[in-house]
């Protein structure tokens, strides 16, 4: 007899065996159906005993949350919604679960809400909406070093302390082993660095990127996949302090291979999560219809998780540019019902509610928006014939918004170097970045996508602080 997994039992034919079953109680009715679950698949598995045969005192501690050891006999179910189920012949308790403190708990086995669930994010672990999403988070995880290895990229392992904004968008962390009550100031003041474990001021990445280029630019073809860190003060439903990111740079692609990669790996993505985690999909396809039932019929999302994932799995992204994509937002009804708040003109940043309306209304299907202007992307990017715009590309997502941003780089050394200058970036920090502009540059592209952006779109839920494990926003870095 030895310890089955109950995905394994569930989908095994071999009625008749003795088994054995370790996992928490989910629910025990009538003193004779125990249901199990031990994280390996969404579903329960029954147990059942014949009370007589057991002692009170047992009984008494099978009660939710729970940990069992369970051997009997695998038998074909007598009741509805299983195939097989266990016929008990002995239960130990693992480990016990007062039943008067799983009240208080997400434990509880009922509706709870997603705030009170992310109070208790050590314990949601244990529910069935968050089993499925970090199933399905690893199967994400899975599927990306898989697209990759098979094409032939290598992983990356880029450094999380560095002394580079790669994005220049200065929302960095600091890291330093300084006591903080007792910093070393410089003559002039100024807080002495020098003096700091690095020797110079040093923060966690933004971004992977830069250095991912350097390998690029001589394996030809790799990723990145590891935590960001941004210290932007956004407290929104699709932004997080601690995130992780993929980023694939590969040598010799511009702009236009850059994009047919991103769509071959987000539709690659999308059918891994549909063929590989069916029960899942379809618990948070379910559990996704009631959200949209609450919500007012304009905001209703018109197709289901399921269909969602097929859309993008089966359908070409549409390709603007942002020249195009602001002609596209000033010709629209919001736009001359002056409904938009914030304002659209040649060389503004997009905002959500303009991506919500190109996605969901106006194309209705992902979209990839190129050439944005210079002036409002990273240094990095590569200048464009009309000295305006750059070969930058983001792709939006329906109720994501943005989930990749990319470029072809700008390989340049000259142009590069212009750019530093406008950046007000000084060239002696970048040097190492430089050089790969010096010794046999080539052109390359590459893209980033933010890892709990495609978790939220492959599970539905809706707030990213519910796709990753123990999020850190503003004010939050508990657990
Ligand atoms: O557009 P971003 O800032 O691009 C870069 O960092 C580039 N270096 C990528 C590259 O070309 N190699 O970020 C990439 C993606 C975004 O599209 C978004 O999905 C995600 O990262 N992202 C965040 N996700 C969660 N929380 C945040 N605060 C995020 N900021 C960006
Ligand atoms: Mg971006």
């Amino acid at each position: 007899m030895k310890h089955t997994k109950i995905k394994a039992l569930l989908e095994s034919s071999e009625v008749g065996e003795k088994v054995i079953v370790k996992g928490w109680v989910r629910a025990f009715r009538s003193n004779r159906f125990i249901q199990i679950n031990d994280g390996s698949t969404i579903n329960n598995i029954q147990a059942v005993i014949e009370y007589e045969n057991f002692d009170e005192a047992i009984l008494k501690k099978i009660s939710t949350a729970a940990a069992v050891e369970v051997r009997g006999t695998l038998v074909a179910s007598q009741g509805k919604g299983q195939a097989v189920e266990v016929s008990v012949e002995e239960v130990e308790i693992l480990g016990e679960a007062n039943p008067d403190d799983v009240q208080k708990t997400v434990m509880q086995p009922k509706k709870h809400k997603l705030e009170f669930l992310r109070e208790q994010a050590h314990l949601r672990f244990r529910t069935n909406t968050f089993g499925a999403v970090f199933r399905i988070r690893h199967g994400l995880t899975f599927a990306i070093h898989k697209f990759f290895n098979d094409k032939g990229f290598y992983n990356l392992h880029t450094p999380i302390l560095t002394s580079s904004d790669a994005e220049g968008a200065g929302e960095m962390f600091r890291v330093t082993n300084f006591d903080l009550n007792n910093v070393p100031k410089t003559e002039d003041g100024k807080v002495d660095f020098s003096q700091d474990f690095f020797d110079k001021p040093v923060n966690l990445t933004v971004s992977g990127q830069l250095e991912a280029e350097l390998g690029a630019l001589a394996l030809g073809q790799v990723y990145t996949f590891g935590p960001t860190f941004r210290a932007e003060n956004s407290n929104t439903s699709r932004h997080l302090a601690e995130f992780w990111m993929i980023e694939p740079e590969v040598a010799f692609n511009d702009l236009k291979d850059n994009m047919d990669l991103t769509e071959e790996f987000l539709k690659y993505l999308s059918n891994y999560v549909l063929e590989n985690y069916v029960d899942d999909v379809k618990f948070l396809n379910d559990r996704d219809a009631q959200e949209q039932k609450s919500k007012p019929e304009k905001d209703r999302n018109p197709l289901t998780l399921i269909e969602r994932l097929e859309f993008v799995a089966n359908n070409e992204f549409k390709r603007i540019t942002y020249t195009e994509a602001i002609q596209i937002l000033r010709n629209s009804k919001p736009f001359k019902k002056k409904k938009f708040k914030f304002d659209v003109e040649w060389g503004v940043d997009l905002h959500s509610e303009h991506e919500r309306y190109l996605v969901e209304k106006e194309f209705k299907c992902p979209v990839i928006i190129t050439d944005y202007p210079a002036t409002i992307k990273a240094f990095y990017m590569r200048q464009n014939d009309d000295d305006k715009t750059v070969a930058a590309m983001d792709v939006l997502f329906p109720g994501i918004g943005e989930i990749v941003g990319g470029s072809q780089r700008e390989e340049r050394l000259d142009v590069l170097k212009k750019k530093c200058a406008d950046f007000d970036i000084h060239e002696d920090e970048l040097y190492w970045y430089l050089d790969t502009r010096r010794f046999g540059t080539v052109p390359h592209a590459g893209f980033g996508l933010g890892f709990e952006r495609m978790v939220m779109f492959a599970t539905g839920m809706t707030n990213i602080r519910d796709v990753i494990p123990f999020p850190r926003t503003p004010g939050n870095a508990e657990f």
